[in-house]
């Protein structure tokens, strides 16, 4: 029997949940900043919204979905990713209905499930956090949406990540490149790795961004999406890269990249970063004008992204940015000996009350002990309380940092403690 965690999947404990805490309030301000309000979906799914949408030969549905059969014979599976569910939801629930504002912008914050081979940066349950807009063509809504995820690590801090960039074209560049990208691989069929042997018929695309060291050495030559984009493809994918450089955002072109997903038309991209000495990409993501309309929805244009906070946070560690941890207590009290312990009780019950974070001793210990506490909390105050202060009604209040203490009637600790606290911490 294994009473241990599955593999994959992480306990996030206190000395790491803040920090995952700093990083979803701050997308949430950014996001919110930029018009975006939040939308949460089921954890799972039926089968079929995933499969279909991501792609049936992709990976994440051929070989890494969590699915099975429910007491009702219905096939579920966890979801391995957030856009499918979203664009269901829009659907679903007509968010493209006249009084909903357009474009419609929505993020989300959660787990996802892949059964996917343990590595650095990657798991079975991860966490994503991700962004889509619906009903816009525009090709600023896809720069904006890249700015957005930018100008969101800059506000974290980080520092050093490359942001590449693709274009997939429609539906009839993409069927063209595809047709010459198969007659350019069949030649060198033999060479291929087995996966990408199979994936020539299925989705030849995605030979292009194979890891394998023989297919690398094939796709070195092969022709680039960007000859066969028509008109319309390729003045979206010019605009956008003008309205990049327009913002100063710069960016790397880089034709192999697909995407592991099927559902994306012209612009994807994947913002990467380099952790513990390995590329790593940290968002991605692209537009998918099809998918609002596969879900039975109007025609309807999509782009979004995702991010994945597992690695997020190993960038930032990575790149040394310090968490504020918000635990710090502003007061502590040494509560010496029984006789004090409803006081006690009632004292921190107030300082609390009166807005401020407060701890005490539970444990009858001795002086020393409780002021090592004091330090390994970092308090800001500490209230030293006894059987003399009681007899007194007053109690001791110290600035743990200047050391300045001075005794307070016990009544103006209760009466307004902000009061004391200002006399003591500001001076
Ligand atoms: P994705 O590239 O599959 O795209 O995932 C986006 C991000 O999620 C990745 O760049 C990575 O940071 C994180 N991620 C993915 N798999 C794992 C894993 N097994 N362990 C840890 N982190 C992982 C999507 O999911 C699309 N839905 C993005 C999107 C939104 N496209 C349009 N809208």
């Amino acid at each position: 029997m294994k009473l241990q965690r599955p593999k994959g999947t992480n306990d996030i404990l206190p000395s790491e949940s803040y920090k995952w805490q700093f990083v979803e309030e701050k997308a949430r301000l950014v996001f919110g900043g930029h018009q975006y309000q939040e939308i949460r979906t089921p954890l799972f799914e039926h089968y079929e919204v995933i499969s279909r949408s991501v792609g049936d030969t992709t990976d994440i549905v051929s070989k890494e979905m969590y699915d099975f059969y429910d007491k009702g014979e219905r096939h579920i599976t966890l979801r391995p990713e957030g856009t499918a569910p979203v664009v269901r939801a829009f659907v679903e629930n007509k968010l493209f209905a006249p009084e909903y504002q357009k474009p419609y912008k929505v993020y989300y914050a959660g787990a996802m499930f892949r059964y996917e081979r343990m590595q650095k940066g990657r798991y079975r349950q991860f966490h994503q956090i991700g962004a889509e807009v619906f009903g816009s063509d525009n090709p600023a809504t896809d720069v904006e949406s890249m700015a957005m995820v930018m100008t969101y690590f800059e506000q974290l801090g980080i520092k050093n990540t490359s942001l590449h960039i693709n274009t997939l074209g429609n539906t009839e560049s993409r069927a063209n490149y595809r047709k010459a990208l198969i007659d350019f691989l069949m030649p060198h069929f033999e060479e291929l790795s087995e996966d990408s042997k199979r994936r020539l018929h299925e989705n030849p695309l995605r030979v292009l961004d194979s890891k394998d060291a023989k297919d690398k050495e094939v796709v070195k030559n092969a022709p680039s999406i960007l000859d066969f984009l028509d008109e319309e493809s390729s003045k979206h994918f010019e605009t956008v890269k003008t309205m990049l450089e327009a913002l100063e955002i710069p960016y790397v072109i880089d034709t192999n990249m697909v995407r592991g997903l099927d559902y994306y038309n012209h612009t994807i991209f994947e913002l990467m970063a380099t952790i513990s000495g390995k590329e790593l990409t940290v968002a991605a993501g692209g537009r998918y004008d099809k998918l609002v309309e596969y879900f039975g929805g109007p025609e309807t244009s999509g782009f979004g992204f995702a991010l994945g906070i597992e690695r997020l946070l190993l960038l930032l560690e990575e790149e040394k940015v310090e968490i504020p941890n918000p635990n710090q207590v502003d007061v502590y009290v040494v509560s010496l000996g029984e006789a004090v312990n409803v006081e006690t009780l009632k004292l921190v019950q107030s300082i609390r009350k009166q807005g401020f974070s407060a701890e005490r001793d539970f444990l009858n210990r001795k002086a020393k002990a409780q002021f090592k506490t004091v330090d390994k909390l970092a308090a800001k105050l500490v209230i030293t309380i006894g059987e003399g202060e009681l007899e007194k009604a007053e109690a001791n209040v110290k600035n743990a940092d200047t050391r300045e203490e001075k005794a307070y009637p016990l009544k103006e600790l209760y009466r307004d403690f902000s009061v004391i606290y200002d006399d003591l911490i500001k001076g």
